[in-house]
């Protein structure tokens, strides 16, 4: 196999903490090794637009691990093969010049961080002949194939703070507190940080709830004397009886935007209860700041471990978390699923060991 000379890096998707820490590790891993890297901006556009790329050293990513965001930028805006390319060099099929482009610029193989839909993006580019290694990025913890993604560490520990601080002004007032986080159609964010936070309720896209269960544990607290209750309930909750609640519906090769479960939630069970309940969005805060210590540690394997896929010549995979492992999976195995809870997770059962409600 010929050495590897020249290798691009982008970031696509929503942004996640950890995404500059992988650029670091991959900048300063491949330089290490004799690779120069060339980061390109906004995802594939990078390609695109000649403006939107320059070369990185060493120097370049200093200081940047403990950032939240990515210096690149990137993009979510839908399917990119949907419309053609406008640019001042003519007008071009988006996938079509992105494979042209990347051969111009003299690449050898690229670094592709993203989610669900930068890996399906990735993989279409792989069959058309680009060598690449995909490094999964998700706040959501909802790609298959590898244990965990960057991103989820910190959004749980902001939720969890979130929680913690609502507990006070909750049992103050005797109020219900709903405390709406992300996570899109997987409750692996509600899980985890209703579970490190002590709600008292916890509703996942995975257990289609019905409010009246919900409205019977807040009595039943009631009646112990703990007279507040927390209520985690993920974006992609919804009752037994209906659907997803959405901001913007898909339109145009953007997908739907979830949200407004929480304020739905707070007033039906109000009214259900009689108690007073307020709501809390927690919104794009999940996603803003410092990447945890885990997710910096994280982020830093993956980009070592993409750089040594590709000198290796392992084209086509994404860099997954085995613990204490990190492998290589087919990008194949991987684009098109979503990874939801499983009922049968231990903190799911240990959840409702400990009188948890999810609203069954
Ligand atoms: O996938 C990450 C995520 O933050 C989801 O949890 C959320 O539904 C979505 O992205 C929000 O996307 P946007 O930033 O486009 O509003």
């Amino acid at each position: 196999m010929p050495r590897m000379k020249r290798i691009g890096v982008l970031t696509g998707g929503g942004d996640a903490p950890g995404l500059n820490a992988v650029i670091r590790a991959v900048v300063k891993s491949a330089s290490n090794a004799g690779i120069q890297v060339v980061g390109l901006e906004d995802s594939f556009d990078g390609l695109i637009y000649p403006e939107k790329s320059r070369i990185l050293g060493p120097r370049d990513v200093t200081g940047i691990l403990r950032l939240g965001g990515t210096m690149l930028g990137t993009v979510n805006t839908g399917n990119p093969f949907l419309a053609p390319i406008v640019t001042p060099q003519g007008t071009f099929d988006y996938g079509d010049r992105v494979v042209e482009m990347f051969g111009q610029m003299e690449l050898d193989a690229l670094v592709c961080i993203g989610g669900d839909g930068t890996l399906a993006i990735s993989y279409e580019f792989y069959k058309k002949g680009i060598p690449l290694v995909c490094v999964p990025k998700t706040i959501d913890n909802d790609i298959v194939g590898t244990t965990s993604c960057f991103g989820f560490d910190t959004a749980v520990s902001f939720a969890t703070d979130a929680i913690d601080r609502l507990h006070s002004t909750a049992e103050a007032h005797r109020r219900i507190m709903v405390v709406e986080v992300m996570g899109r159609y997987a409750g692996w964010i509600a899980l985890h940080s209703g579970v490190a936070g002590g709600a008292d309720v916890i509703l996942i896209p995975e257990i289609p709830y019905d409010l009246e269960q919900v409205a019977q544990c807040i009595r039943d607290r009631d009646k112990l004397g703990a007279r507040f209750s927390i209520v985690v309930v993920a974006e992609g909750a919804h009752p037994k009886d209906g659907g997803f609640m959405l901001i913007e519906a898909a339109h145009g090769g953007h997908v739907e935007r979830l949200g407004g479960i929480g304020i739905r939630c707070a007033a039906q069970l109000e009214e259900l209860t009689g108690k007073e309940s307020r709501y809390v969005v927690l919104g794009h805060l999940q996603r803003g700041g410092s990447p945890t210590a885990f997710d910096r540690t994280l982020a830093t394997r993956f980009g070592g471990k993409a750089v040594e896929l590709l000198m290796k010549g392992q084209f086509g995979k994404m860099v997954a978390n085995h613990p204490p492992d990190l492998v290589p999976v087919p990008l194949g195995e991987v684009v098109g699923k979503t990874k939801l809870v499983p009922l049968d997770y231990d903190l799911l059962l240990t959840a409702r060991a400990l009188g948890v409600s999810f609203g069954d």
